[in-house]
């Protein structure tokens, strides 16, 4: 697929970061987008903004991903405003973070993650597969992470719903080259491997599961924080001996805006290395330095993946 013009692209989570991104560079290339999110107005703002040459069409739709008859609505609603019997291009891309624990994280908190980043993805490859194949040319572009090939956040940052579910997107879409190659050679897959993009995935995942920092009542904050995992902080010099419950609300509300505002690629960088990667055939996409640095160095020595004085060595980290 050399160019996106006259194609319709589905795009999950398109009310913000990379799939708002994606949502905006594929209109102003000429092509049509359903976009959904389970944040209805936000992506409704999103296609509503979006701006394209003639003929191109930008539509908003409201969807839970992790609920299968959400997405056959969204699949149904989305064939008829375009009006077409086929997709040329899907992007599950819609995800969440959090429930890092299995150990002592809430078991719902787990299965939400879990649910959204895998049963999401996989529930879009269903939906949508038929109409992939009928387009006798499509894509289907699931992203993944580096937590689908490195699980952890680093030490002390156990990452267990969101990498489990993430290694899965990719085994899922490396199972499905072969499948496809025998079975619906009209078809291809790739899988997106992002690095820290900036984007508001921290706060979305708090609001996700019912912890956004600006409503949480104290004792919401001291249990989301607990006093050895608090000590743990003040010893990495992130927070005060003494912090209050204000402190680490403003603490949280500061991580997830330095995540976005911190990165290393920015989210329209990252749409546009996903454009180019499935442009040119790529069944791999890695986003960012950070991403292609630890692909190579797990890769060399999967040994060193856990063992992080080793598998950051020379970097400064
Ligand atoms: N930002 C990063 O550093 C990074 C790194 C690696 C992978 N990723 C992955 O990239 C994808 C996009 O993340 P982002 O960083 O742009 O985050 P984001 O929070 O900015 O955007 C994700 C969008 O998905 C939507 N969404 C979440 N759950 C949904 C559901 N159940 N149904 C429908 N929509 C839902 C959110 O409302 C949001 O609009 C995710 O799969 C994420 O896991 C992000």
């Amino acid at each position: 697929m050399e160019s996106f013009t006259g194609k319709l692209a589905v795009v999950t989570g398109g009310g913000s970061g990379m799939g708002r991104e994606l949502v905006r560079q594929l209109a102003a290339q000429g092509c049509s987008v359903a976009a959904c999110d389970w944040h209805a107005d936000e992506v409704a703002a999103v296609a509503a903004a979006a701006n394209g040459p003639p003929g191109v069409l930008v539509t908003g739709h409201a969807c839970d991903v992790s609920d299968e008859a959400q997405v056959l609505r969204f699949r149904d609603e989305l064939l008829g405003r375009h009006g077409r019997a086929h997709v040329d291009l899907v992007f599950a891309n819609a995800g969440i973070g959090g429930a890092g624990s299995f150990v002592s994280d809430n078991r719902d908190s787990w299965e939400r993650t879990f649910a959204i980043d895998f049963w999401g993805v996989y529930y879009c490859a269903r939906a949508f597969l038929p109409l992939l194949i009928a387009s006798g040319d499509g894509v289907l572009v699931n992203t993944s992470s580096v937590n689908g090939f490195w699980a952890s956040l680093g030490p002390g940052m156990p990452n267990t719903a969101y990498a489990t579910a993430k290694f899965a997107v990719r085994g899922f879409t490396e199972a499905l080259i072969e499948d496809l190659r025998t079975n619906a050679p009209q078809v291809r897959v790739a899988v997106v491997m992002p690095g820290h993009v900036g984007t508001d995935i921290v706060g979305n995942s708090f609001r996700a599961h019912d912890r956004d920092p600006e409503k949480l009542t104290e004792d919401q904050l001291n249990e989301m924080i607990p006093a050895d995992a608090r000590a743990g902080l003040a010893a990495a010099g992130v927070l005060a001996q003494d912090a209050s419950a204000e402190d680490l609300r403003r603490w949280l509300i500061k991580m997830a805006s330095d995540f976005r505002d911190n990165a290393p690629v920015s989210a329209a960088e990252a749409a546009t290395v996903i454009l180019d990667g499935v442009r040119s055939g790529a069944w791999r996409i890695l986003v960012g330095a950070d991403a292609v640095m630890l692909d190579e160095r797990i890769r060399a020595n999967p040994e060193v993946a856990y063992d992080y004085a080793e598998l950051f060595k020379g970097l400064g980290t």
